[in-house]
């Protein structure tokens, strides 16, 4: 049997480790592998190469992915996702595991629909924007990146009594503000799901002011920034206060994964794996109270993402 494996969408860490599994964990059911470069133009392309055990090695701990990655926007033409089909018929490659996010599931999607190539979904993204999962892939990692950098971020702003505006990524979800925010400790935490309202905030951060705090954290997602329409609302409110912006970037999609990546990466692969061996595709792997599951990727899909108020509200007494 062959299947091939890729990249696809905005790099997350983890994404070597899942890489490996899956190369190694083929390689241990005799199954082979070929890697495709630059996520599904490669495999429009033809940029595949036969993968070996020793091929994976040294990866496991980098950030970012040996196969490159790239958004595909021409996958959504049926003639475009011929030729990729096509180009795997050619070598006689019957599986392809995708590590992305949901728009590169929905390109699986259509390959196995259209085409009948069994595709196997990880969740790769830092977003942690899919529903069916507790977690994605990169997520941790990122998280964790976020909060090392609000500790450099608060031995200044506390030196100065400032107050400073983070914006980390997250597309449309809040989940990175909302972890990050706590593990943190931030004082405010602003993400799309729950759009601010600034004469609330301005309320809380007077209220520390004259509970003695000198300065203060607001850790804002991206989608309910921008950052600067955020401390304009803020400083005509409090005009007294000293504020700061610090955009995070892709500073935060970089960087060594966590452990609990490697691990998620480790078992995610091997799922896939065993999913295509067993004959079936048009799947996503998961995981759902550390345990991983998979299921069609139709219905996972279909899951609206749910935002966790009591996290946000815990946040809120926590940092009173
Ligand atoms: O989906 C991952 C992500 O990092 C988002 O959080 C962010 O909005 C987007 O990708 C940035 O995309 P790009 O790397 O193309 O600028």
């Amino acid at each position: 049997m062959r299947i091939a494996v890729l990249t696809s969408g905005g790099d997350a860490p983890g994404m070597n480790a899942a890489i490996r599994a899956v190369v190694r964990y083929a390689g241990y059911r005799d199954i082979e592998v070929f890697g495709v470069e630059r996520g599904y133009i490669g495999l429009v392309n033809d940029d595949m190469k036969m993968m070996s055990k020793r091929s994976v090695s040294g990866i496991v701990q980098r950030g970012g992915t040996m196969l490159m990655t790239a958004r595909c926007p021409e996958f959504v033409d049926y003639e475009v996702r011929r030729r990729a089909a096509e180009n795997l018929a050619n070598r006689d490659i019957s599986g392809l595991v995708v590590i992305g996010g949901d728009g590169s599931f929905r390109g699986m999607n259509a390959l196995y629909k259209d085409f009948g190539i069994k595709t196997i979904g990880i969740p790769g993204t830092i977003d942690n924007d899919l529903a069916y999962t507790d977690y994605t892939l990169g997520f941790d990692t990122a998280v964790n990146t976020v909060v090392n950098n609000v500790n450099n971020l608060r031995d200044t702003m506390s030196s100065h009594e400032r107050v400073v505006v983070v914006e980390v990524m997250g597309r449309s979800a809040g989940d990175i503000a909302l972890y990050a925010g706590i593990d943190s400790g931030a004082e405010i935490i602003l993400v799309p799901e729950r759009p601010a309202n600034f004469d609330e905030v301005a309320k809380v951060l007077d209220r520390g002011k004259r509970n003695g705090k000198t300065s203060a954290i607001i850790m804002l997602a991206e989608g309910a920034g921008p950052v600067d329409n955020v401390i304009t609302e803020l400083k005509s409110r409090l005009p007294e206060l000293h504020f700061r912006s610090c955009v995070l970037g892709h500073i935060q999609r970089g960087g060594a994964p966590s452990g609990a990546d490697r691990m998620l990466a480790a078992r995610f692969g091997a799922r896939a794996v065993e999913l295509l061996e067993s004959g079936v595709g048009g799947r996503v792997v998961g995981i759902k109270n550390n345990e991983i599951i998979d299921m069609a990727v139709d219905e996972a899909l279909a899951m609206p993402h749910v935002f966790n108020d009591n996290l946000y509200n815990l946040a809120k007494i926590l940092s009173l």
